[in-house]
């Protein structure tokens, strides 16, 4: 497993996108926090948006919707070439009939569950999804603390990727820093959302081959 480190771009400048990407080239992609105001309490940027910026960007597009009528709008934002576009299952109806229309595009499809969110769900479909995301923080804002309770859910899910011997890549999204990054990579999370971390500091390049290295040295399968 080679951990892959995705800064969120929510904590960074949104007058000068084009520059900030610049800051953090050492990424495996640029992750995409879409919110409608509804199904989350904050509002960011829609299609148009999302279209420039995987026309600027040099690095994937790993787009996260947290929006409602997710299943009308979410192969809108694979069709933009995007390299994965994920929804939450708390906003589809149907997440199969989802994830098939968004690969049918090309694009990855992933699946997002809320703290409150079992896995039962996720677990019985795993093949369909090339990538899960178990929320470690309400979904809605940057910068807030870390849910290590989410862990239980990690391991349950990097268990049973691993009996079913899939290629489904495993993501954690809020409060990861050099800290947490360890404890959800030893639960077996192999894909790391860092949004304020990153941001926050001076060299964020070199901020990315920390994270990178923690998570590669703390993985257990
Ligand atoms: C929160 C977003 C995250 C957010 C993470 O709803 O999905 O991607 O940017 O921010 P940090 O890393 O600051 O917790
Ligand atoms: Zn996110």
């Amino acid at each position: 497993m080679t951990a892959h480190i995705h800064p969120s771009i929510l904590s960074a400048d949104f007058a000068n996108f084009q520059s900030e990407f610049a800051t953090i080239s050492l990424a495996d992609a640029i992750h995409v926090d879409v919110m409608d105001g509804h199904f989350v309490p904050n509002l960011t940027f829609g299609l148009p948006v999302v279209r420039r910026l995987v026309e600027i960007a040099e690095l994937p597009i790993d787009v996260h919707l947290m929006i409602e009528n997710v299943d009308t709008l979410a192969t809108g934002y694979a069709d933009t070439g995007a390299e994965s576009v994920t929804f939450h299952q708390e906003a589809s109806t149907n997440p199969v009939k989802l994830a098939r229309e968004i690969k049918s595009t090309g694009a990855k499809a992933a699946i997002a569950v809320k703290p409150g969110t079992n896995l039962d769900f996720v677990l019985d479909n795993l093949n369909e999804f090339d990538m899960v995301l178990v929320m470690t923080v309400e979904p809605g804002f940057g910068g807030q603390a870390f849910m290590e309770s989410m862990m239980e859910k990690v391991r349950l899910a990097r268990s049973e990727i691993s009996r079913l011997g899939l290629n489904v890549r495993l993501q954690v999204d809020g409060g990861i820093d050099q800290v947490t990054i360890g404890r959800a990579s030893a639960a077996g999370a192999d894909t790391f959302v860092a949004g304020s971390s990153i941001f926050s500091k001076a060299q964020r390049n070199e901020e990315i081959l920390l994270l990178r290295e923690i998570a590669n040295r703390s993985f257990q399968s």
